[in-house]
């Protein structure tokens, strides 16, 4: 029997370039090798525990994310694309874990930690008014791996105290009611995560962003807004590519043309306006493609809908064969 590989993103904003390194081309990897059974979910959700004021963002960037997915290469046929919210089994399974988490562990949990302190603004100075369901939304991420009888989840770095708290669910699960749950594991992608235009990590909140969606013209002004060598002020200044972001991201979309590109930055015959350029115009055409793709998918909203209620259909039978055996496992199957 093939493996089961289960994944993921909130629905929070367009995917970008990053998302397209660090994440989506593993994924076309993997689903192309016909190895894996291959689940592929827009988090809503989880998505909520931090939008819950505004199910607006969430609602429109679930397609948004679709076309994402379909315009990189993710096949429906080969891969099951579907909606959490729309499989109220890991619902249910979020209400029978959470017995089996203390608030401390939950606490604890450093992603979750993290991102308490980031979100002041929602959740208070010191995290004082923090909900309940954000909380605890490990548990509902660990619902969603088991839903599926997960093996392998492939992740960013930043997601690995969520795989373990998943585990240490099953764990506890298969102890007390005998063993039902598989114990998932995380695959760390071997690109980490791009660089943004100004050095910081890649992110939405940040503006520093190149989003897949993005058009020439978006593409072109924001990499001329991109910083380079500080110590560069005039033209003709030799600088250091090493710190230079322009050249970061030359790197991985001019391959061809890189030794020039350095040599040039180094001594100073290659002014950051035409390197600027020459950066936005391979950008634009390595992302050609996608974009074309992508653009058939927003076109035709129908087809995105067909490919998601399929997809959500074949997981959501999925998702009902575990809730039987856990049901079964909690003597909760009353009528059976
Ligand atoms: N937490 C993940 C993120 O923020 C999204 C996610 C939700 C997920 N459930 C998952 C990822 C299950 C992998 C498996 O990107």
């Amino acid at each position: 029997m093939k493996k089961i590989i289960l994944t993921g993103d909130r629905p929070t904003g367009p995917l970008h370039i990053g998302h397209l390194e660090g994440s989506l081309k593993n994924r076309v990897k993997l689903q192309n090798s016909d190895d894996y059974e291959i689940y592929i979910f827009t988090a809503d959700v989880q998505a909520l525990t931090d939008h819950f004021n505004d199910p607006e963002t969430v609602r429109n960037n679930v397609r948004e994310v679709v076309c994402d997915y379909l315009a990189c290469g993710i096949d429906p046929e080969k891969t099951t694309i579907f909606i959490q919210s729309q499989i109220p089994e890991v619902a249910e399974l979020t209400v029978f874990y959470s017995n089996l988490v203390t608030m401390s562990r939950l606490y604890r949990n450093p992603t979750v930690k993290t991102e308490i302190a980031q979100k002041k603004a929602l959740f208070g100075e010191n995290g004082e008014s923090v909900t309940y369901g954000f909380v605890g939304y490990p548990v509902s991420q660990a619902a969603d791996i088991t839903a599926f009888d997960a093996d392998i989840i492939p992740v960013g770095e930043d997601q690995l105290p969520l795989i373990e708290q998943c585990r240490e669910i099953v764990r506890k699960f298969n102890s007390i009611y005998g063993d039902t749950l598989k114990e998932p594991e995380a695959l760390i992608g071997d690109v980490s995560r791009l660089k943004g235009l100004d050095g910081n990590k890649m992110s939405k909140s940040l503006g520093n962003a190149i989003y897949l969606k993005d058009s020439e013209e978006e593409i072109i002004k924001k990499v001329s807004k991109a910083t380079t060598d500080p110590n560069k002020i005039k033209k003709d200044d030799p600088a250091n590519p090493e710190v230079c972001n322009v050249y970061y991201y030359h790197k991985i979309y001019s391959k061809d043309n890189l030794d020039t590109i350095c040599s040039e930055c180094k001594n100073g015959t290659r002014g950051c306006v035409s390197c600027k350029k020459e950066l936005a115009k391979n950008i634009n055409e390595y992302l050609k493609p996608i974009r074309e793709k992508r653009k058939y998918y927003e076109e035709h909203p129908e087809i995105v809908d067909e490919i998601l209620k399929k997809g959500t259909e074949k997981a959501r039978k999925k998702a009902m064969e575990t809730i039987k055996k856990v049901k079964q496992s909690m003597k909760i199957n009353y009528f059976e």
